[in-house]
């Protein structure tokens, strides 16, 4: 039988966490996220928003890789909104990214008013992932593109075990974090299983390598 879901914390709230997710290198896996965006779902300008954008490392990819994108960031914990706009000052994109604070399951923001939306490492942290979809679905223009991108719960204590070995270089905290949200994780098929009931139509869903769940579609 898989490893039962274990939620974590929803917000990363303390500025130790922040800074110390803040301080890992994400930087060849953003790469990869925009160029999927871009060369494989077709973004190649307009209004897109990130929710769950923590330190905004996709956002400013985004703006340096896709001229024409204009990126709306939601984010709810004060010490990742502090980090985010650090570095989208230092970026030089502030033009193109507006930092809001809201909640990614009732952004409050209009209806239909994104031709895409983009998750990337956010389902994990919501204990009902069909209020995040179904607030996806309802940000969405009719023909807006989608990719959402998580971490795979593991199966096995001994899959757990696997996946944790290959993280040695982090800190002793960073390991923690890792542990906690891959048992937070959802599997793939409990993913689409959400999406599907949340009413977001189309999406097909790819397993990545050993660790993350991707659903995705192509904006029109
Ligand atoms: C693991 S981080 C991922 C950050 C970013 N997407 C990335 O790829 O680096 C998840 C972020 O989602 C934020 N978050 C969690 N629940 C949220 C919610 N309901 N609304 C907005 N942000 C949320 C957390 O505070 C955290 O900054």
């Amino acid at each position: 039988m898989a490893l039962k879901r274990v939620l974590e914390p929803e917000l990363m709230e303390t500025d130790r966490d922040a800074r110390e997710y803040g301080k890992i290198d994400h930087a060849a896996a953003e790469m990869e996220f925009v160029r999927v965006l871009s060369e494989e779902l077709g973004f190649a300008r307009g209004g897109l928003i990130d929710l769950g954008a923590g330190p905004c490392g996709i956002p400013v990819e985004i703006c340096r890789r896709i001229k024409g994108a204009r990126v709306t960031a939601v984010e709810m914990a004060l010490p990742m909104l502090k980090l985010a706009s650090g570095r989208i000052a230092r970026s030089g994109f502030s033009g193109c990214i507006r930092l809001v604070r809201a909640d990614a399951k009732a952004t409050g923001l209009p209806p239909r008013s994104f031709d895409f939306a983009v998750c990337n490492n956010l389902a994990h942290h919501i204990a009902d992932p069909r209020l995040l979809f179904r607030e996806i679905a309802r940000l969405l223009r009719p023909g807006g593109g989608v990719l959402i991108r998580d971490l795979r719960r593991p199966r096995t204590a001994r899959e757990l075990a696997d996946r944790m070995g290959h993280c040695c270089g982090d800190t002793p905290r960073q390991r923690e974090l890792l542990r906690g949200s891959l048992l937070a994780a959802l599997l793939p098929e409990e993913a689409a299983a959400f999406a599907r009931k949340a009413g977001l139509k189309g999406l097909s869903l790819r397993v990545e390598g050993d660790r993350h769940w991707e659903l995705r579609r192509a904006v029109e």
